[in-house]
């Protein structure tokens, strides 16, 4: 550079060499003071996993640190959760009989209104939400009624109408459906505006891929399809477009927020669909990148609680109003030790 000097000092420096971006991170009061996104625990969604029958929470052998939970458990988790100051809830029950059209999952006394009925005594003010699929419940494993060796769509929207309602009737705030058929926002909206459950809201999992992340899931439900796989009606990785079509799908059909899953692996969709819709976003950071960041922090390879921070700050940066993760507990517990 040769800028005209003045006694050995640069004079009235112009342009880029004014500005120094390190001087708002040079002590942490500057960078807190500045920073653009924060993970506050009412954002977080702590998916659920429910049990039959009576005792302790049970450990998940492919997910260390969560729990299946019975509905009695719910008593005493709820009020934790609540203090904890976390949003709410996504609730995944699992059938004590599967059987070909996974009818339990639309029974009034499954497991999952009694879950949602003793959270809403519990825990009254946790937004209460309900995975809305057949995958836990039927015999196969798809998360679909099979016809003639296909996941038969408008049949499997009939019953996913049905598992809502079921569902909303017991007292749930949000009904998540999760199948990836089409038409499934259309026909529960209209099941649950016939009974009577208008204030009841659809929470989309609009762009569902197709992905290797949610094996720690499966092994919980006990839901790998028996044959064939679920790319049929969950979305392929590669199209992002299409996701923005199955998002702006389910607002036409009354949606009241959007999801997309898994959160790592679609930080552009977030983006995208930022700066498209007005709805709420969700992301889902699913059983397997869970399983991989505890894998890697119990490897020695990351710090835990660091890495876990950085991602969902991430997702939130990418666009997410809502983020559901099985962190959700621990992170709350972190914010409350001011840490
Ligand atoms: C059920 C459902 C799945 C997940 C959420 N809802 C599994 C699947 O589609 O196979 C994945 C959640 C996770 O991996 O944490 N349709
Ligand atoms: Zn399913």
């Amino acid at each position: 550079m040769s800028g005209p000097r003045t006694r050995g000092i640069r004079s009235s420096p112009v342009g880029g060499e004014a500005i120094r971006l390190r001087r708002l991170r040079r002590t942490a009061p500057l960078r807190d003071w500045v920073a653009e996104t924060d993970v506050e625990p009412r954002r977080l969604v702590s998916p659920l996993f429910l049990r039959p029958g009576r005792g302790d929470p049970r450990p998940v052998d492919s997910m260390p640190g969560v729990d299946q939970y019975t509905v009695e458990n719910l008593t005493a988790l709820g009020p934790e959760l609540e203090t904890a100051g976390i949003g709410g809830v996504l609730l995944f029950g699992v059938a004590r009989q599967k059987s070909p059209d996974g009818r339990e999952a639309w029974s009034p006394t499954g497991l999952v209104p009694q879950a949602v009925r003793a959270l809403k005594r519990s825990a009254p003010r946790l937004v209460v939400a309900t995975d809305v699929c057949l995958c836990a419940y039927t015999t196969h494993g798809h998360c679909g009624v099979v016809r003639d060796g296909q996941v038969d769509n408008d049949g499997t929207v009939d019953r996913l109408a049905r598992v809502a309602a079921a569902h909303a009737a017991a007292g749930a705030d949000v009904v998540a459906p999760s199948a990836m058929m089409d038409h499934q926002v259309a026909a529960i909206r209209s099941a649950l505006d016939r009974t009577g459950c208008q204030a009841t809201a659809i929470w989309a999992y609009s762009s569902k891929h197709a992905s290797a992340f949610y094996g720690p899931f499966r092994e919980v439900e006990r839901s790998t399809p028996s044959f064939g796989d679920r790319r049929s009606y969950q979305m392929d990785p590669r199209n992002a477009r299409e996701a923005l079509r199955e998002m702006a799908q389910d607002e036409a059909e009354g949606a009241d927020l959007l999801m997309v899953k898994p959160a790592l692996t679609s930080l552009d969709l977030l983006a995208r669909a930022r700066e498209r819709f007005l709805l709420p976003l969700a992301a889902f950071q699913v059983s397997g990148e869970y399983a991989m960041l505890k894998a890697a922090a119990a490897g020695g390879v990351v710090d835990e609680a660091a890495a876990v921070r950085e991602t969902l700050v991430a997702i939130r940066r990418a666009g997410a109003d809502v983020i559901v993760t099985y962190f959700a507990r621990d992170l709350a517990r972190l914010a409350a030790e001011g840490r």
